[in-house]
This record gives C-alpha cells, sequence and structure tokens, in this order.
C-alpha cells in the first residue's frame, strides 16, 4: 500500500518521515516541484531504516505525479509558509493556484485516494481541493485540529505537570484565531480540566493556543513543522489502520451544527473511508456562538477564493 505526501519542504518531509518511521505503508512517496529536492530528502529518511529498523520504502520524485499512483493517502502540504506578520490568509492568492494543480494531478493518478489538505488557509485550500477534485467530501479533508488540540493539550500539561498522554480535548472551528477549544469536553486522567486549573489560567492557554501558530512564526521566522508533520501522519494512520479514531478534522458541513455549505473543524471518525462520520456534540449556546463567529470568518476566506475563479 501506497501513501503519497506532496511538497517535500518542512512539513511535508516530517509527516513522510513518521509516516515511514511508523511503517503505515510499504511505499511512501515524497513529490516536490523543486528540482531532485524529494529525491534527496526522501534518499536521506530511507538511509535511517537500517538505524531506525523499518521497512517502508521512501522514494522521491520531481514532479512525476505517475509515482504516486494508486495511493490510499495522499497529504497535500504543497505551498507557501507564513512569515511573521502575515495572517494564514495572506496566502491565499498564492497557495490556492498551487493547492488546485496539484489535486488534479493527484487525482488523475490515484482516484480513489483519501486526500488530506495542510495548506494554508486550511480550511479554504480544503475547500479548493474539493471542488478541484469533484469527489465526496469524506475523502477530501483537512489537517488542523489534531495540531492545534495537540498545542492545547502541551499547554496545559506544561501547566498542570502532567503526562501529555492523559489530556483528552475537543477543539472546534476554522484553524485560525477563531477556533473554539472546548473546556467543558477537556480532561485530564478523566477529570475535567475546569476542576484541575483556574479559569484565568486556562483562558490564557486558550489564547495562547488560538495564537500557537503566530507564535512559532514568530520564534522561527516561518511556520511550525514537527507538530504539523506528524498531525497529519497521525490522520494517515487512522485511515490506512481503520482505527475509527475521533478526531477534531476540517469537514465539509451539510446542516451539522446549522452549518452548511462550508469547511470547518468538527468532530469526526476518521477511518479506512476517510471521514466516516460527522460527531455533533450539544453546544451551549456560547459555544455554539464561538463556533458560528468562526464559520463566519472562513466564510468569508472561502468567498474570496469563490471570487478569484481558480476553481471553475
Ligand atoms: C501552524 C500552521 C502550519 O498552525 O498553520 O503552525
Amino acid at each position: 500500500m501506497k501513501v503519497s505526501v506532496i511538497g517535500a519542504g518542512n512539513v511535508g518531509a516530517t509527516c513522510a518521515d513518521v509516516i515511514a518511521h511508523k511503517e503505515l505503508a510499504n511505499e511512501v512517496v515524497l513529490l516536490d516541484i523543486k528540482e531532485n529536492f524529494a529525491e534527496g530528502k526522501a534518499l536521506d529518511m530511507w538511509q535511517t531504516s537500517p538505524i531506525n529498523m523499518y521497512d517502508s520504502r521512501v522514494v522521491g520524485s520531481t514532479n512525476d505525479y505517475s509515482k504516486t499512483a494508486n495511493s490510499e493517502v495522499v497529504v497535500i502540504t504543497s505551498g507557501l509558509p507564513r512569515k511573521p506578520g502575515m495572517s494564514r490568509d495572506d496566502l491565499i492568492a498564492t497557495n490556492a493556484g498551487i493547492v488546485k494543480s496539484v489535486t488534479e494531478n493527484v487525482i488523475k493518478y490515484s482516484p480513489n485516494a483519501k486526500i488530506i489538505i495542510v495548506s494554508n488557509p486550511l480550511d479554504v485550500m480544503t475547500y479548493c481541493a474539493y471542488l478541484t477534485a469533484k469527489i465526496p467530501s469524506n475523502r477530501v479533508f483537512g489537517m488542523a485540529g489534531i495540531l492545534d488540540t495537540a498545542r492545547y493539550k502541551a499547554f496545559l500539561a506544561t501547566e498542570l505537570q502532567v503526562s501529555p498522554k492523559d489530556i483528552q480535548a475537543v477543539l472546534m472551528g476554522g484553524h485560525g484565531d477563531t477556533m473554539v477549544p472546548l473546556p467543558r469536553y477537556t480532561t485530564v486522567g478523566g477529570i475535567p480540566v475546569t476542576e484541575l486549573i483556574e479559569k484565568s489560567k486556562l483562558d490564557a492557554i486558550i489564547e495562547r493556543t488560538k495564537k500557537g501558530g503566530g507564535e512559532i512564526v514568530n520564534l522561527l521566522g516561518t511556520s511550525a513543522w514537527y507538530a504539523p508533520g506528524a498531525a497529519a501522519a497521525q490522520m494517515v494512520e487512522a485511515i490506512v489502520r481503520d482505527q475509527k479514531r475521533i478526531f477534531p478534522v476540517c469537514a465539509w458541513l451539510t446542516g451539522q451544527y446549522g452549518l452548511k455549505d462550508i469547511y470547518l473543524g468538527v468532530p469526526v471518525v476518521l477511518g479506512k473511508d476517510g471521514i466516516e462520520k460527522i460527531i455533533e456534540l450539544q453546544l451551549t449556546k456560547e459555544e455554539q456562538e464561538l463556533c458560528n463567529n468562526s464559520a463566519k470568518a472562513v466564510k468569508e476566506v472561502m468567498s474570496v477564493l469563490d471570487n478569484m475563479n481558480v476553481v471553475a
């Protein structure tokens, strides 16, 4: 079974490395537009196999999509990352054209693949891929919720001095400053987080989570890659192992949460068919308002894409 990762930049390469390391596929194809770049990274990765003890073949390709043919899952990371001072939405003009042409090539060679979008602005690039791929929405979705939840859990683990393994959390909404962490659905070893932390500290962690991507951009001068790459690989794992895991995923809504015709982060069941179910939580009025607010922000950027006429 084959998994392909498009874009051999920091996020794509990290994702491919984790996929190979966990032996999620017997062939991992890494593809990039830049001459020899994916080949070099793939070769370097493959040379870790005798050290890390895996046998997933890692193969690199310069823009030859025939190498990705019949992939079970394709992860699209192509596009420019943010620079300090940029919002994710500032990337739309450049990244929409890239995501469209990548998706066309992907679907040509792997018509049955599940497609995971990682490019930013995430929710709208997922929409762009969906419009381009013309396949059912259970097979086109975006990675953001696992990353944002991971940041939230990591901050909580540091604050509470507990293992991140014991933290469970749900986060909804778009992958931007309007994302909606849900303290009511956050537990630590089964204990509601609100019993373990004062409100002001939890509020500060939620604010830090919302700006978690920007914090890294300010530190590094470019976007994060370890956590985004690992998060996308975790989605690949849920699909190829048919784990039926519950993750927050950027999914196409058709009326759930009173929202439709929009890609937005919601809890889903992820298995061999991609999104097998969208879970509808009973939100409070305040939580629903936060989600509506996030949906409004995403819709605005979706209409920018619609008006660009990039996707017919
Ligand atoms: C982040 C980018 C990848 O949140 O969106 O780090």
